[in-house]
This record gives C-alpha cells, sequence and structure tokens, in this order.
C-alpha cells in the first residue's frame, strides 16, 4: 500500500486538506415527503446551498424523466432544509453541499435511492410529462471524457442566456467547478472550451450544465472517466478526484432539468 511509506505528520496534514471540516446528514427519502439535510460541524460558512441531481434511469413507464435539477439556498444562517423530493420511488439522486467558500465543501453524497411514501402523500409531479434543459451541450470527443486529455464541452451559442458553466459532481467524491478557458467557435462543434480533466479513470462524473438561468438549466450528462488507449498520468496528483471503487454506474445517458 501506498500509504505505509507516507510518514504520519504528512498524512495527517493531506487528510485535514482534503476532507471539509463540515458535513452533511440526510433524512430517509421518500417519493414527495420532505427531505431533510442537516449541517453538521462548526467550520462551515453561511449561507449553504444543496444541488440535488437526479441520477440513473427513470423508473417510470415509457422511461418519462420528470426529475429537475435543484439548486436550493438554505435560509439566511440556517443549517437544516427541508424540502419537497418530487423524484418519484425508485429513481435515484445525489446531493452536494456547498457554503459561502465555495461549491462542494460539504462533500458528495453517494447515489441514493428514492423510497415510497409512507404518508399518503401520493404523486406530486405528472408522470406522462417529460422535463427536457433550457439548452443542450456536448463532449468532444463525443460521450467521453479521458483522464488527463483536453476534451471540448460545446453548445449553441444561440441556446443559451450568458456564458455556460459547468460543474463536475463526484457521487461519494469531491465535486467541483469545472475550470472554463477561452471560449472560441469552431466550426461543427459550436461555442466552448477546452478543459483537461485531472480527474482518475474509473471516476463516475456527472456535468452539469448552467446558464444565466440557473445551475443545471444545461441538463446533465453522466460519464465514466476512461484511461484512454495510451493512459497519462500527468495531469494528476494527490489531491485529484476519484470516487469510490463500486460506485453505479452507466453509459452517457441525460437527465432532465427546470
Ligand atoms: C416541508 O418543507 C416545506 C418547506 O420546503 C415546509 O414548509 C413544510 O412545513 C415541510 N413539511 C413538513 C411536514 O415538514
Ligand atoms: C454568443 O452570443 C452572444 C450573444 O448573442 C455574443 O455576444 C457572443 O459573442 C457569442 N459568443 C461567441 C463565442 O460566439
Amino acid at each position: 500500500m501506498v500509504i505505509s511509506i507516507i510518514p504520519a505528520f504528512l498524512l495527517s496534514s493531506t487528510f485535514l486538506s482534503l476532507v471539509s471540516a463540515y458535513s452533511f446528514t440526510i433524512s430517509t427519502p421518500r417519493q414527495c415527503q420532505n427531505l431533510t439535510v442537516s449541517v453538521t460541524g462548526e467550520d462551515g460558512e453561511p449561507p449553504y446551498r444543496l444541488l440535488l441531481l437526479p441520477f440513473g434511469p427513470s423508473p417510470l413507464p415509457d422511461n418519462v424523466e420528470v426529475r429537475q435539477i435543484e439548486d436550493i439556498p438554505f435560509g439566511a444562517g440556517e443549517t437544516v432544509l427541508s424540502f419537497p423530493l418530487r423524484y418519484p420511488d425508485r429513481s435515484q439522486f445525489v446531493v452536494v453541499v456547498s457554503d459561502g467558500a465555495g461549491f462542494g465543501t460539504g462533500g458528495t453524497s453517494v447515489v441514493t435511492a428514492v423510497l415510497p411514501n409512507d404518508d399518503g402523500a401520493g404523486v406530486c409531479f405528472d408522470p406522462s410529462t417529460n422535463v427536457s434543459p433550457s439548452f443542450a451541450f456536448s463532449l468532444n470527443p463525443p460521450n467521453q471524457i479521458v483522464q488527463c486529455t483536453p476534451t471540448r464541452l460545446w453548445w449553441d451559442n444561440t441556446t443559451v442566456q450568458g456564458i455556460p458553466s459547468f460543474l463536475g459532481v463526484i457521487p461519494g467524491g469531491r465535486s467541483f467547478v469545472v475550470p472554463e478557458g477561452p471560449i472560441t467557435d469552431v466550426p461543427s462543434q459550436g461555442t466552448g472550451f477546452s478543459w483537461t480533466p485531472s480527474v482518475r479513470a474509473g471516476t463516475t462524473l456527472v456535468i452539469v450544465g448552467g446558464d444565466d438561468r440557473g445551475v443545471g438549466s444545461g441538463g446533465s450528462l453522466v460519464t465514466i472517466v476512461s484511461a484512454g488507449v495510451r493512459p497519462n498520468e500527468d495531469c494528476l496528483d494527490d489531491d485529484s478526484p476519484s470516487s469510490t471503487p463500486g460506485s453505479p454506474a452507466g453509459p452517457p445517458t441525460s437527465t432532465g432539468s427546470a
């Protein structure tokens, strides 16, 4: 094990810089009942925010997608947030907690499943109507993210409001803001920028797009970061995000949003 050769003092300081000083817990998620998210620890900087992100396929007939990406602020000075979970039983989601110091500082949950409701709340969504993002974005090379290899994130500039921004969400791992390089126009690859993901191969990564209409207005794409034909580790260091092995994963899919 690599760990055994790292001096203990180094290990502990690395650990402190990697692990957020505050964390959170969530209540049992049930369809159309309130989900309660509680910040724990004293070291967060209010205001807190929650990103609620659908994960995996829809369990509804015909795969109708009713789950919206939601970016929900906690009340001023509050450390507890309660809101109706408008996701169907048997669907899955991930939450990310952030504070005034930045995105994802409180951590990212593992993929979590929604249970049936137990209070007769019934259905709080229209199971026959798909939600769809306000704009779409794409990757080039298509549908893949390769460790340490430049990829282009692009969109149709006529469909966005303002300049899009993107988040990288790693279930059970460390989520981050995708650094945005110079924005250029490329024939057949629309408007976009190049990004070299310093994320380890094998990581389940959800890329969430947003513009002036809000976080998630561009929907999301799920990929498993691949090593590529000639694996390149030049961009990785001990801080590079990864996910724990065994996280639920699947082929690239998209999920809906407001
Ligand atoms: C559910 O959350 C809403 C706020 O989003 C709150 O007004 C309501 O009182 C909560 N209901 C319960 C039963 O906790
Ligand atoms: C995108 O569109 C906006 C407004 O229509 C324009 O100001 C901007 O220059 C365009 N960006 C690029 C890279 O074409």
